[in-house]
């Protein structure tokens, strides 16, 4: 049998990366932060300076990009081509990089096997936007997470403000609609939950609560 998967899929601020990461460190699995193998290719065609309409190039360009992670300490580093880029990673424009990428269906292609690739003995947590869709169809055990835009902005905001960022609320809630937008409408693997995922609302619940409804899916261990 192949290892057990929990896919979290949600939008961008509906907390998936932190709890998909508490998550995977409470059963001891693996982890794929899938969104940052599209960011990685976003910054990857900024350093090479391809141009975000020309999809043929991004294409190679995806072909091109090593992304390696590198846990240290509680941190989860992104190595893009060697370097390390985990902080350029988090940036909105590495996002919208992410988002116009992974509109291009032969750039989702080129990433799926290297998605599945992270499938290792004793188990993955999967996050990402089409995981529980695409990706990985079969898992036994998948969250959609959701919080209103409103919430989602304000999170972000409180996130890059102790990163010494400067955002606008009003800012991040215009850019965080319009990716949702962007998400929710593409042709391919748009952000949708699947069938058989479970709905996780997080407005106005803090992250202990999410990752105990989240462990509560699975049989108890131990
Ligand atoms: O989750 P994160 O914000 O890091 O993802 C960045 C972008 O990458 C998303 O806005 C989305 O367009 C894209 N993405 C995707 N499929 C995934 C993960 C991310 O299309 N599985």
């Amino acid at each position: 049998d192949p290892a057990p998967v929990l896919t979290i899929d949600g939008p961008s601020g509906s907390g998936k990366g932190t709890i998909s990461r508490l998550v995977a460190r409470r059963l001891g699995w693996h982890y794929l932060d899938s969104g940052a193998l599209y960011r990685a290719v976003g910054v990857a065609a900024g350093w090479g300076d391809i141009d975000l309409a020309d999809p043929a190039a991004l294409v190679r360009c995806t072909f091109d990009t090593e992304v390696s992670f590198r846990e240290q300490g509680e941190d989860l580093h992104v190595l893009v081509n060697g370097s390390d880029a985990t902080l350029e990673l988090r940036t909105e424009t590495a996002g919208a990089a992410a988002s116009a990428i992974a509109a291009i269906p032969e750039v989702r292609a080129a990433l799926k096997d290297r998605q599945r690739a992270f499938r290792q003995p004793p188990g993955l947590v999967a996050d990402g936007r089409d995981m529980g869709t695409v990706i990985f169809p079969d898992a036994p055990y998948k969250v959609f997470l959701t919080a209103s835009a409103e919430e989602r902005a304000e999170r972000r905001y409180n996130q890059l403000k102790d990163k010494g960022v400067s955002v606008t609320l009003a800012g991040l809630l215009r850019e965080i609609l319009a990716r949702d937008a962007r998400d929710a409408s593409r042709a391919v693997a748009p952000l949708r939950p699947a069938d058989d995922a479970v709905r996780i609302d997080t407005t106005g619940i803090g992250i202990d609560e999410v990752v105990e409804r989240v462990l509560a899916l699975l049989p108890a261990t131990g």
